[in-house]
């Protein structure tokens, strides 16, 4: 069996997570979303996937060591067995053994044009050094911070009297067009080179 199945890590919002979850609905995206796991208990993305019935993790972050909080992380992801790990507002950085655990089949959404302007506030560190385009990007996580192979990027143009807010509005609405079809290329990807998850079995 073809194994299509998502591991959606979140923190806030959870639109990245709506727009994964509606191109699921459409059709436009042949995968399934096996659980939402979220390191803030009152995520707004947390609450909507239990909402849709999916199955909603909470593990708390605060205090934990990140290897440990990491471990924890892979032990309820496990069972689950996900294809791929899609990281959509998570904002924690992976430890060196998650990032082991599930190399190559971890994506990540950031709202800027990578290499550019990675880390926190990335809207507004564009707006600050004044670049005239900016976007978003989904790529492959290795162990450094919004590092890893790009899969897809999308422009958007910095308008004049752009506000954090409202040129983040545009990317935002760039995010959820690239987020959906970067899991696509990927999911492809696997299916054409056999590539085995942890589960045995054949795979397309
Ligand atoms: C998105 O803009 C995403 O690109 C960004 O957090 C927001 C989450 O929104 N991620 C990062 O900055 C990661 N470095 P959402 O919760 O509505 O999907």
């Amino acid at each position: 069996m073809e194994n299509r199945k998502l591991a959606v890590l979140l923190s806030g919002r959870g639109s990245n997570f709506l727009a994964i979850h509606e191109a699921i609905r459409r059709g436009d995206l042949r995968a399934e979303i096996c659980c939402v796991l979220s390191n803030v208990a009152e995520a707004a993305g947390l609450a909507r996937a239990r909402e849709f019935g999916y199955p909603g993790l909470f593990l708390p972050s605060k205090g934990v060591e990140r290897a440990e909080f990491d471990r924890r992380m892979l032990a309820a992801l496990r069972p689950m067995d996900p294809a791929l790990i899609c990281l959509a507002g998570f904002m924690r950085v992976l430890s060196p053994e998650f990032v082991a655990a599930y190399r190559g089949r971890i994506l990540n959404i950031h709202p800027a044009l990578l290499p550019s302007f990675p880390g926190l506030h990335a809207q507004r560190q564009a707006l600050e050094y004044g670049v005239r385009i900016t976007g978003c990007t989904v790529h492959l996580v290795d162990e450094g911070v919004d590092t890893g192979p790009i899969l897809l990027q999308r422009a958007v143009e910095v308008q004049e009297g752009d506000s954090e807010e409202t040129l983040s509005a545009r990317i935002l609405k760039q995010e959820h067009d690239i987020y959906w079809r970067a899991i696509a290329i990927m999911l492809e990807r696997r299916g054409n080179t056999g590539l085995q998850t942890s589960s045995p079995g054949p795979q397309n």
